[in-house]
């Protein structure tokens, strides 16, 4: 159903400010990305009336289009797309008057570019304020950025962004030379690495939760945490994916990324102000102090695995290395499980386990505190046999909620006590859709606040701690462990927290 309400939660995140008269210039323009995310999250920030009133897309990729094709294509992407259904007509065809296409195949391609934005500035008025979007393949992230230095496509005057997609090089040294390159024609406050999950309103709200709140703080450390728990689960495999996975895998797919940011926002400091330094000085801090795991500790630290053919819902799924494209001896790793530790003063000697993987039973996206046990058993073993520890569950996706666990009496005579929770569900509590993260971040891009998106710092240290993993698995002579699609992972995966004397949550 349509909706013009802006959720009330993120208003109370920040205070929201109508982006200025600008432009997007989206490269890769009428790609998957742009087709299934970018172009149904612009259409609902107009169908939410968020865009400012002057303001162009213009679309561009080698393939020639005109305007008209451009928009008949997004007219059906969008149509099938969108979170809000069925399409508003009215609003996409004022929408669509604001959508262009350039094709640049070659550098007369980056001329006419220019000269359509110079003059769309001066017909709409967008006073050359330029939000540049890189949704193309990475392997054209380089040249592209420097075209818009080369053919001048930063306006003369107003403000420029570049937006860049993940993944953010293939390794620490790559992704320095990508923001090396980038820096030629951008400065750091410029640009703006996606992570989708930071525009998940269920994991800003883990600031909130944080921070907002004087009952959680106190509590959240070393000497009331046993350990942490994320998992980020996916029931799909790979898609029609196969040449980008092949290449990167679940180290680089989700864990550098994704995992890592909701590790550091679980653990970071509370960040003096919710600006975008503040906030990511203190992430940073966290994944500088991320323990490297060194090779010789790798085997009870890392646990990668492949799925097999399986059944997920019934249904049965063919195995990773059966899917087209993937290589019949492909090693990729569509499974990974890690223990790290944060090396502060908060944290130090409490495990955070982390775990994804596709193929697995269920989707679901989760951080799981578990806390210690009470000092003193004051009631029997036999009275407290029902009762698990303490654990606040951050539920991301696709429940969003968050629940305590806790212990409680069973109403019978004499003392039984049985685990219960607390609940908090986002649905029932807001009654409103939550935007897509696509539709915050681009927002946010467009407004200038980067709070949400990822700095150099982060990324190199996120690299800094896979890189090693990574290395060590293409060194070995061992395939990853393979587990059945629509099982929780290799059974080796459970020995990585059970050698501990723990378990993984049953999600
Ligand atoms: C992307 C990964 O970044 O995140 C995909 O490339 C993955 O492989 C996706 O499926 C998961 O995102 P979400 O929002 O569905 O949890």
């Amino acid at each position: 159903m349509a909706t013009t309400i802006v959720n009330p939660l993120r208003e109370g995140l920040r205070l929201a400010r109508t982006p200025e008269p600008s432009t997007i210039v989206i490269f890769g323009g009428s790609g998957d990305l742009t087709q299934r995310k970018l172009m149904p999250a612009l259409y609902n920030l107009a169908l939410q009336r968020l865009l400012p009133g002057s303001f162009s897309i213009v679309g561009s990729a080698r393939q020639p289009l005109t305007d008209d094709q451009y928009r008949a294509e997004l007219h059906d992407a969008v149509g099938e797309h969108s979170r809000t259904k069925p399409l508003n007509e009215e609003v996409w065809k004022t929408f669509a008057e604001h959508l262009f296409f350039v094709p640049t195949p070659d550098d007369h391609g980056y001329d006419a570019l220019r000269e359509r934005l110079d003059h769309l500035d001066v017909e709409l008025g967008t006073n050359a304020n330029r939000l540049f979007y890189l949704a193309t393949p990475p392997g054209s992230y380089a040249a592209i950025v420097k075209a818009i230095g080369v053919h001048g496509l930063r306006g003369r005057t107003g403000w420029a962004r570049i937006v860049v997609e993940k993944p953010f090089g293939r390794d620490r040294q790559s992704a320095r030379e990508l923001t090396e390159t980038i820096h030629q024609v951008f400065r750091e406050d410029e640009v703006f690495r996606i992570d989708h999950y930071l525009g998940k309103e269920t994991v800003q709200n883990i600031l909130v939760m944080r921070f907002a709140n004087g009952i959680f703080e106190p509590i959240w450390n070393r000497q009331y945490v046993d350990h942490v728990q994320i998992t980020a689960a996916e029931t799909i495999g790979v898609e029609e994916r196969a040449g980008y996975y092949e290449q990167a895998g679940a180290m680089r797919d989700i864990v550098q990324n994704h995992l890592l940011q909701l590790l550091a926002l679980v653990a970071m400091e509370p960040p003096a102000a919710f600006d975008d330094k503040a906030v990511r000085d203190e992430k940073v801090k966290v994944l500088r102090a991320l323990r490297a795991i060194r090779a010789e500790d790798l085997p009870d630290h890392a646990v990668r695995g492949q799925y097999t053919h399986g059944f997920i819902e019934g249904v049965a799924v063919p195995g990773y290395r059966e899917e087209p494209g993937i290589a019949k001896d492909s090693r990729t790793e569509t499974y990974v499980a890690l223990k790290g530790f944060v090396d502060n003063w908060r944290w130090e000697g409490t495990p955070f386990y982390m775990r994804t993987g596709k193929r697995l039973p269920k989707r679901t996206t989760e951080i799981a505190i578990q806390f210690r046990v009470a000092p003193h058993q004051l009631f029997s073993r036999e009275a407290s046999a029902g009762l698990d520890p303490n654990a606040l569950v951050l539920r991301i996706q696709p429940d969003e909620g968050v629940s305590l666990k806790f212990g409680a009496k069973v109403p019978v005579q004499g003392i039984r006590i049985r685990s219960v929770n607390m609940d908090f569900d986002y649905g029932a509590s807001f009654m409103v859709d939550a935007p897509d993260a696509y539709e915050t971040l681009i927002l946010d891009a467009l407004r200038g606040d980067a709070t949400l998106f990822t700095r150099r710092d982060e990324v190199d240290q996120q690299w800094a701690f896979v890189d090693p993993i990574i290395a060590a698995w293409a060194a070995s002579p061992e395939p990853p462990y393979f587990y059945e699609a629509g099982s929780w992972g290799p059974p080796e995966a459970d020995a990585l927290i059970e050698q501990d004397g723990r378990e993984w949550r049953k999600a």
